[in-house]
C-alpha cells in the first residue's frame, strides 16, 4: 500500500539516510526504531508530504487512508473530548454538530424536517461515538470528562484524545510516532492489547522494548544514514543484527587479510620488469576487494564521563508532609497522609494507575498545595520538579548551546560542552536551532539545563520519556553521582533497578514503603513480572503484615485482574520466546549443514587446484562457525528462559 523508493534526506549538510527503499504492505506491524536523531519522526513527515525528499519518490496505492499521531503537540480547539474521539471526517463533525443543536434546542422531539438524523445514523454516527467511548475509557479517560472541552485537559490527555480518534477512525495505514509516551502503564497495556486487534497496517516509532515485542512482526532501522528491514520482534532484531554486525566484521577482516597479501605481492615484485603485469593485476583486484568490502561495524559510541555539578548540601530532613489531605473535587486521593523523605534517600513511586503517584510528587514538589496539614522542607532545600513535558520551557529561537550557558551557575563553556557531549550533543550539534530538535534531543537539553544547576531535591515524573537508550545511560550515570535527594515516577524498569535505594507503594492513598532497591521490593511483594509490579495493587506482603485487613470486592476484582494480565503477559512471552526457540534451531541445523559440507569440501584433494578455494572454503567455514555459536547462545539463553517461565507457571497454578 506504500512504496519508497531511493528517497534520501538530508538537512544542512547531514545526511539523515539516503537510498532508503521500504514497502508497507496490508497488514504489516512495523516498529520504526533508532537513535534519538537518527530521522525517524523525518521520515514519517516524508511519508505524510509535510517535507519532501531530496531525492527518490515516495508513492501510496490509491485510496489508502492515513492516519497520524505526531510526537510532540496536537492541536486542541473548542470541542469536547468526545467530539474530538469522534472527528472521524470533516462532515461527520458538521453533522453531529447539527444534531446537537437540534437536540438541546428540542429535547423531546423527532427532527421532523431535516434528515439530520438519519444521515447520522446512516453513516454509523451511534456505533461510532459507543466505539469512541469504549476507546476513551480504555485510555483511562472519565465518563464525566468525555463533554469536557479538550483545551481544558493537559497536554498529555490531548494526546490521548487524538489517539481516541484515530482508532475510532480505524485508517487503512496508522501512523504512531511514539504512542507510549503520553500514556500511562495501565492505558499502555489497554491500548497494546487494543492493537493486537487492529484491521490496518501499523507503522510505529517506538523506544518502548517491551511494547515493540508485543506488537511488531518486522523492524525498521535507522542508523548511520541507512534504513534496514529486519523480519520479526524488538528481541528478534537484537539478535540478527548482532550476528550480521559479527559477520560483517568478520568479512571485513578477511577482505582487509586479503588485501595485505596482494599488496605485499605487489610491492615485492612491482620492481621486477618481469613481474610488472602481475603486480598491476594485483592492485586491480585489491581495487575490485576494496568497492566491494563491507564497510567495518562502527564500535558503539563511547559516552563521555563528566563530574556533574552538585547541589548545595540540605539538612538531614529533606521533606515532611503531615496530616496532609488532598482531592480533586468530591474525589479525596490523600487523607491524613504522612511522609518523610532523608537526605539523599533516591525513592520510586508505584502503584496502580490513579492512586495518586503523580499527586504525591506535585505535594511534594509544591506544585499543589495540601488542603489541609503541612508540608515542610527541610533545612536549605531547594525542590526542583521534572515533568515529562519539560521540553516545553526551551526557548525555540536559541542555540543548544546558548540554551546550556543560559545557567545562574558558574560553569566554564568548555564544562558545558563536555555536559553537552555527555548527553550526545557532538560537534556541530551545539549550534542547532531548538527548534529543529527532534523530541528526545529536545529532552536530553532540558536534563542537561537541569543538571548543570541541580536543586537538592529533584522530584521527577517519568524522566526517560523520549530517551533512547545510550541517552537513558547517560541519565543514569548523571543521577547516580547527584548527591540530593531524587523521588521519581518511571516505567522504565531499567531505570528503576540502576537507581532506586527505596520503593515507595502508593495505593488508595496509603503509602507502604520498602527499603530497598527494586528487587528488594519485588522479592518481598512475591512479584514474578517486574513490569507488571508497576502498577500492583494490593502487595501481599503489605496485606499480610496487617491481618485484619480484609480484601474488599474492588480489591479482590483487581487482584484477579492484576493475576490474569501477569498470566497472560507470561504466557505470551513464552510463545513469543519458543517462536524465537523454532527459528533459532532451524537456523543452527542449516549453519551445521553448512559447516560439514564446506569441511568434506576442503578435504578433498580437487580443491586445491582451483587457487584461492582454499581460502575461500576457510573463509566460508569461519563465518559459520561464529554464527553458530551466537546462535547457539541465543538458543540457550531464549530456552533458559522459556524453562523460568514454565517453571513460574506450575508454581501460581499449583
Ligand atoms: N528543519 C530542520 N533543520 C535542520 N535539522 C533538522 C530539521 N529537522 C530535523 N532536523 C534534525 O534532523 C535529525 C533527525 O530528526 P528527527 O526528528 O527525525 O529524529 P528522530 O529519529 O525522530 O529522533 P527522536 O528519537 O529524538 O524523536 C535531528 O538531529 C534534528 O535535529
Ligand atoms: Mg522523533
Amino acid at each position: 500500500m506504500l512504496t519508497i523508493s531511493d528517497v534520501a534526506k538530508s538537512f544542512g549538510g547531514r545526511t539523515l539516510f539516503s537510498e532508503v527503499a521500504l514497502q508497507v504492505n496490508r497488514g504489516d506491524r512495523l516498529g520504526l526504531v533508532g537513535p534519538n536523531g537518527a530521522g525517524k519522526s523525518t521520515l514519517f513527515n516524508l511519508i505524510l508530504q509535510n517535507e519532501s525528499p531530496d531525492e527518490g519518490v515516495i508513492a501510496f496505492q490509491r485510496g489508502i487512508t492515513l492516519g497520524y499521531l505526531p510526537q510532540e503537540s496536537a492541536p486542541a480547539g473548542d470541542e469536547t473530548v468526545l467530539e474530538l474521539a469522534t472527528a472521524i471526517t470533516p462532515d461527520f463533525v458538521e453533522l453531529s454538530r447539527k444534531l446537537k443543536a437540534w437536540d438541546s434546542t428540542h429535547p423531546d422531539d423527532l427532527d421532523p424536517h431535516d434528515d439530520v438524523h438519519t444521515r447520522y445514523n446512516d453513516l454509523g454516527g451511534y456505533q461510532i461515538e459507543a466505539k469512541a467511548k469504549t476507546i476513551l475509557a480504555g485510555l483511562s479517560f472519565r465518563v464525566k470528562d468525555f463533554d469536557r472541552p479538550a483545551r481544558e485537559m493537559s497536554g498529555g490527555w490531548v494526546m490521548r484524545a487524538h489517539l481516541a480518534r484515530l482508532l475510532t477512525q480505524e485508517p487503512d495505514l496508522l501512523m504512531l510516532d511514539e504512542p507510549t509516551n503520553h500514556l500511562d502503564l495501565e492505558a499502555l497495556l489497554w491500548f497494546q492489547e487494543y492493537l493486537k486487534d487492529y484491521p490496518g497496517a501499523i507503522l510505529m516509532i517506538s523506544h518502548d522494548r517491551e511494547f515493540l515485542n508485543q506488537l511488531v512482526s518486522g523492524i525498521i532501522e535507522i542508523r548511520r544514514g541507512s534504513v534496514y528491514r529486519w523480519t520479526g520482534n524488538y528481541d528478534s532484531f537484537l539478535v540478527q543484527r548482532a550476528a550480521h554486525e559479527h559477520q560483517q566484521l568478520a568479512a571485513h577482516k578477511n577482505a582487509q587479510r586479503k588485501i595485505d597479501q596482494l599488496q605485499e605481492f605487489a610491492d615485492r615484485f612491482g620492481a621486477k620488469a618481469s613481474k610488472a603485469a602481475q603486480a598491476q593485476s594485483k592492485r586491480k583486484q585489491i581495487e575490485r576487494i576494496r568497492e566491494e568490502m563491507a564497510d567495518a561495524p562502527e564500535a558503539a559510541e563511547k559516552t563521555v564521563h563528566f563530574r556533574f555539578p552538585q547541589p548545595q548540601r540540605s539538612g538531614q530532613r529533606a521533606l515532611e508532609l503531615e496530616h496532609v489531605r488532598f482531592g480533586y473535587g468530591a474525589n479525596t486521593v490523600y487523607e491524613d497522609l504522612n511522609f518523610e523523605v532523608e537526605r539523599g534517600q533516591r525513592i520510586v513511586l508505584v502503584g496502580p494507575n490513579g492512586a495518586g503517584k503523580s499527586t504525591l510528587l506535585k505535594l511534594a514538589a509544591g506544585v499543589i498545595e495540601p488542603q489541609a496539614g503541612v508540608r515542610e522542607l527541610g533545612h536549605n532545600v531547594r525542590a526542583g520538579y521534572f515533568s515529562q513535558y519539560r521540553a516545553e520551557v526551551l526557548d525555540l529561537t536559541r542555540t543548544v548551546l546558548e540554551e546550556a550557558l543560559d545557567t545562574p551557575q558558574r560553569i566554564t563553556e568548555q564544562a558545558i560542552r563536555s555536559v553537552l557531549g555527555s548527553f550526545l550533543f557532538r560537534g556541530d550539534d551545539v549550534f542547532k536551532k531548538i527548534s529543529v530538535l527532534s523530541g528526545g534531543e529536545k529532552s536530553r537539553l532540558a536534563l542537561v539545563k537541569l543538571l548543570l544547576d541541580p536543586p537538592n531535591l529533584l522530584l521527577m515524573d517519568e524522566p526517560t520519556t523520549h530517551l533512547d537508550m545510550p541517552s537513558i545511560d547517560a541519565l543514569v550515570g548523571a543521577l547516580q553521582q547527584f548527591e540530593g535527594t531524587l523521588i521519581f515516577i518511571s516505567h522504565d524498569v531499567y531505570f528503576i533497578r540502576a537507581l532506586a535505594g527505596h520503593v515507595l507503594h502508593v495505593n488508595a492513598g496509603r503509602l507502604t514503603p520498602y527499603h530497598g532497591g527494586y528487587q528488594y521490593y519485588l522479592d518481598k511483594t512475591k512479584s514474578e513480572n517486574a513490569r507488571a509490579a508497576l502498577t500492583a495493587g494490593g502487595t501481599s506482603s503489605a496485606s499480610a503484615s496487617k491481618p485484619t485487613r480484609t480484601l474488599s470486592g474492588a480489591d479482590r476484582k483487581e487482584q484477579k485482574r492484576l493475576e490474569a494480565e501477569q498470566r497472560q503477559a507470561r504466557s505470551r512471552d513464552r510463545k513469543d520466546r519458543q517462536q524465537l526457540v523454532h527459528r533459532l534451531e532451524k537456523e543452527i541445523q542449516e549453519l551445521e549443514t553448512r559447516i560439514a559440507g564446506l569441511t568434506a569440501e576442503l578435504e578433498k584433494p580437487e580443491t586445491y587446484q582451483t587457487p584461492g578455494r582454499p581460502m575461500q572454503i576457510n573463509r566460508e567455514l569461519a563465518e559459520a562457525q561464529s554464527d553458530l555459536a551466537q546462535r547457539t547462545s541465543a538458543w540457550e539463553a531464549a530456552s533458559a528462559k522459556i524453562a523460568e517461565i514454565e517453571k513460574q507457571e506450575s508454581a501460581t497454578t499449583a
